[in-house]
Parts: structure tokens; C-alpha cells; sequence
């Protein structure tokens, strides 16, 4: 799946040798900002070890879940298959090929007159065509109860709707229905809804968890806390400028079952609603970055960290990554070539975005042997005696 900053393409070159050689010697594996899944799908199918994974967003959770809460493949299950031939409702007459921007307006129109289904009502016409919103729904409608088919089958749900979004790869506004972008509706309007939500259930059913995992919406930080020595900790955080909840709002919804409300261009629920990370504001990215290596390295852990090799719009490098652990930490830094989605950036090409290449360091952490952290009591009256302090110490 598209996804920005997601590693998949890095998975089957260096950063996945780097992962299991550096897991050989851990008792779990953990993935503090989890997106698309894809590392820790990666870990669950190739380690032996538990899996947790972590991220504010619930799609994020859906997405880990579907793989690594599961020990066993789901190819041929009857259930995925029923759900994947539900039969769909449609409003005839809608969308004649070629769309113009008369009937865009037309099926806003009638999508948000619609009584049922939240997906056609908060997004028809605008990401998606009637008839593709309404097959997502009729879909969504059908979703078995509970467990894991539910989760495998909710995963592939968004996965169709990431494909079929007339959005330029992830959706923080839909394509609008002027001269230059009608093309890209039509093109995306075009895109089969159930054969979308077909390969992603044959891309995720057969993938499953060597040791059953979990996986969790949660904020990094807190979880840090509760991490152990044991613990191989990948830490892949954001480094954009931009709330990865205004990006991706539209799967937030899906997965969640609906927002209350909607409105403006992105069809987006109100600012208050949508998760925010310390990591995606220039002001506050360093200092975010600073705690979480430090949490890190009390609990005693090993970690990974991957970043892009510039600076990045939320005020980081990897640079100011290495000089925030080399003092705690061995530091070994591998830089590998990746490819960045700009994600319908200015540097893009076409609505769609363009893609642009850079090195990501992947900087891998063992604590130093030699630094411990405890706390230090200072004698009552002294200049230091407003709380205790914590120092490093030499063994
Ligand atoms: C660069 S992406 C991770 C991509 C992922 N490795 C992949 O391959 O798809 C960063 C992720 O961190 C999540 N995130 C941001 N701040 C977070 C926080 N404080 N705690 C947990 N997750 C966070 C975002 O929602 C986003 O999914």
C-alpha cells in the first residue's frame, strides 16, 4: 500500500537484513510507529518472537493486527470469500463515462442525500464515485462480526479504499472537478472497488505471525515506559511537518466506522477530532525525538531507528538524531537508498506526486555498557535540592 514514509520497498534489501540480524539475540520485536504494517509484518512472518506494534492511528492498528495477531493462513477461508462476493447496491444512473464536472456535483449531491452508509455519505463524489462508495459500504455492511476475519477483512477494505481514492496517494483532499484534474477522477472513479478488496485479501490472508503479537493504538512515548531490556524497539517516525491524521483521515474513518461529522474540501473531521503528534510540528520535533531516545535508553532496550538523510520539513536529520544517542549509545549508522512519495508535493509530477530519492539512514543503538541512570538525592538546603536529578554514572 501507498504510504508515506513506509518501508516496504526497503524490506527486502539491507533495512530487512539489518532487522534480523539485529532481532538474532531479542525476546520481542517492537514497532513504535507501526503506519502500514508492513515492518511489522515483515517481523512477524520472519521471527520468532512476539510482536508488538504501536500507532496513534486505528487504521494503523488494523493494518498490524491483520498479519501479526494470527498464526495461521486465511487462504481458501469461506468467510473472506462470502464477504468478498457480497452483492452491491448501486444507484443507477450515475457516472456515465466521461465524467464531467456536472455529474462530480451531480453525485455529491445525491451521496449526501443518501440515508445509509456513512462511506457514500461522507465521501461519495467527492474521493470516490457513487457506485465505488456504495460497493465499500455494502462491503463495510458485510464485514464478519468479530476477530481476526473481521480485522483481515477490514485491512483489505482499506487497502481498496487507498487504491480507488481520487486522491493524489493518501487522502487529505480529494481531486477537485477542474479541466486539469477531471482526467484523474475519471481514472480513479474507473477503479474496481471488490477486485481491489480481491488482491488485498489475497495479499494479506496468506501472511501470518510466527508467535502471536499485538498490536495497539497508543502514543509512543507512553509505551516506551513499559519496554524492557529484551525488548529490539524500530522506531520509524514521522518527518513531515504535516499531522499524518490530516493525510490519512479518510481511513480513520473507515476504520473507526464513521467520523460524526465532515466538511470542506477534504471531507475531514474537525481539527479537535484527529490525533496529533509532537513528531509532525517543527517546534516540537526535537525535543519529542530527545524524550523518546531517552525513555529508551532507561528502559535498557536496543533500538533501530530510521530516518531520512537530509533535513527533513519537521525540523529533524539523522544527523541530529546521531548526536542526540551517541553520548548514551554505540551508534552504527547504514544509509540505504530509498524513494520518498511527495505525496502530490510541490516537487511531484502530476496530481498523483512524484517521487523523490534520498539515502535513510538506519541508525542501529546498543546502550553503552559503561552509563547507567539513577537518581540522584542532594542534600536538603543545597542549590540543587528542588527535586531529584538524574545523572549519569560510570560503573
Ligand atoms: C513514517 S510513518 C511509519 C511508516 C511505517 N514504518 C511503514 O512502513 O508503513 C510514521 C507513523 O508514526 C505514527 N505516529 C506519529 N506520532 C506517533 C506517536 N507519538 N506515537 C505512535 N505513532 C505515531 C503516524 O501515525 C505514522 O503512521
Amino acid at each position: 500500500m501507498k504510504y508515506m514514509g513506509g518501508k516496504t520497498a526497503l524490506l527486502g534489501g539491507r533495512l530487512g537484513e539489518i532487522l534480523l540480524s539485529e532481532a538474532d539475540s531479542a525476546s520481542r520485536f517492537v514497532d513504535l510507529f507501526g503506519g502500514s504494517g508492513a515492518v511489522a509484518h515483515f517481523a512477524a512472518q520472519h521471527l520468532k518472537l512476539p510482536i508488538l506494534s504501536v500507532d496513534l492511528q486505528e487504521y494503523a492498528r488494523v493494518f498490524a493486527s491483520a498479519v501479526i495477531e494470527r498464526t495461521c493462513s486465511l487462504v481458501g477461508d469461506p468467510a473472506l470469500t462470502g464477504w468478498l462476493a457480497t452483492p452491491v447496491a448501486t444507484l443507477a444512473g450515475h457516472e456515465p463515462i466521461p465524467v464531467t464536472a456536472d455529474l462530480v456535483h451531480a453525485a455529491r449531491v445525491a451521496a449526501a442525500a443518501e440515508p445509509e452508509g456513512f462511506i457514500t455519505r461522507h465521501y461519495g463524489g467527492h474521493y470516490f464515485s457513487l457506485s465505488q462508495a456504495q460497493t465499500l459500504d455494502s462491503l463495510y455492511a458485510a464485514l464478519p462480526a468479530s476477530g481476526a476475519l473481521r480485522t483481515v477483512a477490514l485491512a483489505a477494505l482499506l487497502q481498496a479504499a487507498s487504491a480507488c481514492a481520487a486522491a493524489p496517494g493518501h487522502t487529505a483532499q480529494p481531486f477537485q472537478p477542474t479541466a486539469t484534474l477531471l482526467p484523474y477522477i475519471r481514472q480513479a472513479w474507473t477503479r474496481d472497488v471488490s477486485e481491489s478488496a480481491r488482491i488485498a485479501v489475497e495479499q494479506i490472508a496468506p501472511a501470518f505471525a510466527a508467535v502471536r503479537g499485538e498490536a495497539r493504538v497508543g502514543d509512543a512515548q507512553s509505551v516506551v515506559e513499559t519496554l524492557q531490556e529484551g525488548d529490539l524497539v524500530f522506531c520509524d517516525p514521522p518527518y513531515s511537518a504535516v499531522q499524518y491524521s490530516r493525510f490519512y483521515h479518510v481511513l480513520e474513518g473507515i476504520a473507526r466506522g464513521g467520523w460524526d461529522e465532515v466538511g470542506g474540501k477534504g471531507r475531514a473531521p474537525a481539527r479537535t477530532r484527529r490525533e496529533t503528534s509532537e513528531f509532525s510540528m517543527k517546534s516540537k520535533a526535537p525535543a519529542a525525538m530527545k524524550k523518546l531516545v531517552a525513555g529508551l535508553r532507561q528502559c535498557g532496550c536496543r533500538a533501530i531507528i530510521t530516518f531520512p538523510n537530509a533535513d527533513a520539513s519537521n525540523g529533524l536529520s539523522a544527523n541530529d538524531i546521531i548526536a542526540m544517542t551517541e553520548d548514551d549509545w554505540i551508534v552504527r549508522a547504514h544509509y540505504v537508498d530509498s524513494v520518498h512519495s511527495t505525496l502530490g508535493g510541490r516537487s511531484g509530477s502530476g496530481p498523483r506526486g512524484g517521487r523523490k530519492k534520498l539515502k535513510e539512514a538506519v541508525l542501529v543503538l546498543s546502550p553503552r555498557s559503561s552509563v547507567v541512570s539513577m537518581p540522584v538525592k542532594f542534600p536538603p538546603g543545597s542549590i540543587e535540592a528542588d527535586g531529584d536529578r538524574v545523572a549519569a554514572g560510570v560503573l
